[in-house]
């Protein structure tokens, strides 16, 4: 597993990538910083039973009731899960993918199974890194500007929801904000 193990908040001014004005691993104020600019953060019970390894239909099973509520509430149409291995051939490809400012028609909902991953949620002149763990759901709506970074040695297991089946496809902004903010490491 990754080290790291709590979740945390970093909100910066988007042209002050040096120093955040706000810092917090605080599972409620995350959620109250990110529920004013209409991003939904949520700490799920971490379903204890799921083998290392399990199956998508597995992985679905052990969060059923929590990924039924988001259906009903949003009206998502697909729930897959996304995994990739330490050590996997492609990491590097697979991080530089959606390491640029971008946006998607569809909400990005990811729940981390296991692992981690930081979202950058650039609106309202502000760059909000989101480090999610283990036990994290997180809901970008769709039209938002943001980056997201699995770090130099990537792991992690998601549960994705969608809208549309390929809403998800990256719309790039052109803008080279993402290299100017420091990337999720080790
Ligand atoms: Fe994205």
């Amino acid at each position: 597993m990754t080290a790291t193990a709590t979740s945390t908040l970093r909100v910066y001014a988007d042209t002050a990538p040096e120093r955040p004005i706000l810092e917090t691993g605080d599972g409620d104020r995350i959620a109250a910083e990110l529920a004013s600019i209409g991003v939904r953060f949520e700490r799920w019970p971490v379903a204890s039973t799921l083998a290392p390894g399990a199956d998508q239909d597995a992985v679905i099973a052990a969060y059923r009731p929590q990924i039924d509520r988001l259906v009903e509430e949003n009206g998502y149409q697909t729930v897959d899960v996304v995994r990739l291995e330490r050590g996997a051939a492609n990491a590097a490809e697979a991080r530089a993918k959606f390491l640029d400012e971008h946006r998607h028609s569809d909400d990005e909902v990811r729940f981390f199974v296991e692992g981690r991953g930081a979202f950058y949620l650039h609106l309202n002149e502000r760059v909000y890194q989101v480090v999610c763990v283990r036990g994290d759901l997180i809901s970008v709506p769709a039209g938002t500007k943001h980056w997201f970074d699995m770090g130099p040695d990537p792991e992690f297991t998601a549960i994705r929801l969608f809208l549309t089946p390929d809403g998800w496809v990256g719309l790039f902004t052109g803008e080279t904000i993402a290299s100017t903010f420091p990337k999720l490491e080790n």
